[in-house]
């Protein structure tokens, strides 16, 4: 298949997107991953000496990373991955001789490659470098934004962001271990997925070291007027000083959480858990960092209902971050073995109720995010086809969701003893390496599909079409909540007429008030709400989800005395998995539309580029129109 124009031909092979110019050098299209020009099978990089200068007012870093290699092929040269990076000199070590480097075109979302020839003996290179001003990894927060009075910055890596902020092989197949030094205005403190200070250094300088191989998706840095509170003796919470009390609270449970996922799948391999509390533009719930999980402040809900996120990320510390998906298209390995993990680690703290109503709004996520695929059915594969693609495109709620279910009906169909033993030893033979589908399939079926009764179970199972075809088997299991059926009793009985104040909703859980909003009948009225409102104050709400999904029905309704709580939630809170269906929602009528593009005017600074190129789309196409 060739594309032709001029002498340059585009080329698109089996997973791999090729650029050819007659006459001109030798093209260079992405490696094994289709999202990095890398080729570690030639030469691999083992270990990362960093050192940046953080300019808050230039917005850059500006420093170098000295790459330290392991090399196959020594005829190769070093393929690396960067995105908009000034690369100043590159450096070959030993002997220190500046080296020709070719830095390729930009392609969308992947970048361009770096190309470093090396001599016979290098051993290292050394990158002198600064970051693009709009580094798509970056959010620099201005003081005010913050509740405080010192400036933010914090970087957000996966999925293929790092190669914005560092120049390496930016796959989750390739892992090293880090130094950094990194200055920072006095006062202001650095963290990184490393080990960590608990105070800033008087002269700005901190230094980090991390001694696990992580892979590049795992590289985070924040800086902020940040404090730390002790949890237990390995785990703690930093945030900024007018949240810190607030998060220390919220999170008390996190060293028992710790216990039970030791108790579940084998130790923790990454010494300390501290979490950060970010300012409330982080694009995400939770990203797993090591050693320093990173959350929004929308899970302080004030009574550690949103916990599920801490055992999520730490449930990463062992699915994903030990065992990790080789490229995007196996993300299900990452995060459906982690939402099912994470739900484990629930029902030993809180009990099965419990876990079954996260199961239950999980499988409620999953039929939502089918019908928005239903266009895209290839997408609700577990393993996905990426190539060619920003893989954040593919990285939906199949992953967590259907995946959460293929693990589940693992465990049904083995019994949690041979089950539970089967992942300690996957998590413990597969640590600190890439895992494909093909290989965890092979895995499994030598270990646990062997043998006449092996060969009936995996009959039932059906694990190629789970793994490989659109769309949930029908051999999904099917969460039960009782706590649930009870909402929908009362949910019930309020569309049959009785009144919002004398429905039964005495001890509800957060998660199920969520269940009553999110299930409101598509029928109800602004009328309805407001009566709802009165009887139960959703609209005055300080927990993030249920007002969210609360805001959903008011713009779905028309229900007016909403909005001035939309226009706060819009401009103060920058997670996408909120933001998106609220804006979404506000575009299905006129009026809707030029309140959203006049909200999104005003908040879109605040965002961080991983919302607003989702979000900017929105607003392109409703210009198009009439
Ligand atoms: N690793 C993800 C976040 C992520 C996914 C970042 C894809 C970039 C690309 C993290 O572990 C996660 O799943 N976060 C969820 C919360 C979780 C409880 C489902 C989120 O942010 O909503
Ligand atoms: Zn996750």
């Amino acid at each position: 298949m060739g594309n032709r124009t001029g002498q340059c031909a585009f080329l698109v092979g089996t997973g791999a997107v090729l650029w050819g110019c007659a006459g001109g050098p030798a093209p260079i299209g992405p490696g094994p991953d289709p999202h990095s020009y890398s080729r570690p099978d030639q030469v691999s990089v083992r270990h990362l000496d960093l050192d940046l200068d953080v300019d808050f007012d230039a917005r850059r870093l500006v420093g170098s990373a000295t790459l330290h290699l392991e090399r196959t092929d020594l005829e190769a040269p070093l393929r690396l991955d960067a995105r908009r990076l000034d690369i100043l000199s590159v450096t070959l070590e030993p002997g220190g001789r500046h080296a020709d480097f070719r830095l390729g075109p930009e392609r969308e979302w992947i970048g361009s490659p770096l190309v470093v020839e090396l001599d016979p003996d290098t051993d290292s290179v050394r990158i002198d470098y600064a970051t693009g001003p709009a580094a798509a990894a970056l959010q620099w927060i201005e003081p005010g934004q913050t509740s405080g009075t010192r400036p933010f910055l914090l970087t957000q890596s996966q999925a293929i962001l790092a190669r914005s902020w560092i120049p390496l092989q930016d796959t989750p197949s390739v892992r090293m271990t880090y130094d950094a030094t990194i200055r920072v205005p006095p006062g202001l403190l650095a963290l990184m997925s490393a080990e960590n200070p608990t105070e800033a250094a008087a002269d700005g300088t901190h230094r980090f070291t991390m001694p696990q191989p992580v892979p590049s998706y795992l590289l985070a840095l924040a800086v902020g007027d940040l404090e730390f509170r002790r949890l237990s003796d390995r785990t703690g919470v930093y945030a900024l000083p007018s949240v810190i009390d607030r998060a220390a609270w919220e999170f008390a449970d996190t060293p028992r959480m710790m216990d039970a996922a030791e108790e579940l799948y084998g130790p923790y391999r990454w010494g300390r858990f501290d979490v950060l509390v970010l300012p409330p533009s982080f694009p995400y719930g939770g990203m797993e960092n090591p050693r320093l999980t990173f959350v929004t402040p929308t899970l302080l809900a004030g009574d550690r209902s949103l916990v599920s996120t801490i055992a999520h990320e730490l449930a990463h510390s062992w699915s994903g971050n030990l065992v990790t998906s080789a490229d995007w298209n196996d993300f299900w390995l990452n995060e459906g073995f982690t939402v099912y993990f994470e739900l484990r680690i629930m029902e030993s703290l809180y009990g099965r109720d419990y876990s079954e109503m996260l199961a239950s709004l999980g499988r409620q996520d999953l039929a939502t995010e089918f019908e928005e695929l239903r266009d895209r059915p290839q997408d609700t594969r577990l393993r996905v086809d990426l190539a060619g693609r920003n893989p954040e495109d593919g990285m939906t709620m199949v992953a967590y969701e259907k995946g959460y279910l293929l693990l589940r009906l693992l465990e049904e169909t083995f019994g949690r003893t041979r089950w539970d033993a089967f992942l300690r030893d996957y998590f413990d033979r597969f640590a600190f390496e890439p895992m494909t589908s093909e290989r965890f399939l092979d895995h499994l079926g030598r270990q646990m599909l062997a043998g006449p009764e092996g060969e009936r179970l995996a009959r039932g199972l059906r694990l190629d079409r789970w793994v490989h075809e659109p769309g949930l088997p029908d051999n999904a299991p099917t969460p039960a909540s009782d706590a649930f059926d009870r909402v929908d009793g009362q949910l019930a009985a309020w569309r049959a007429g009785r009144s919002a104040g004398d429905l039964d909703t005495a001890g509800w859980t957060t998660q199920q008030w969520l269940h009553f909003v999110r299930n409101l009948p598509a029928d109800a009225r602004a009328e309805d709400l407001r009566a709802l409102d009165q009887a139960f104050g959703f609209t005055a709400t300080g927990n993030a989800e249920i007002l969210q999904a609360w805001l959903l029905e008011a713009i779905r309704t028309g229900y007016e005395p909403a909005t001035p709580a939309l226009e706060r939630f819009l401009t103060d809170v920058g997670r996408l998995k909120f933001l998106r269906p609220l804006y979404v929602e506000l575009q299905r009528t006129p009026a809707g539309a030029g309140f959203a593009r006049e909200i999104y005017r005003k908040a879109r600074g605040r965002y961080h580029t991983l919302a607003t190129d989702s979000l900017d789309p929105l607003f392109e196409s409703a210009a198009a129109e009439p």
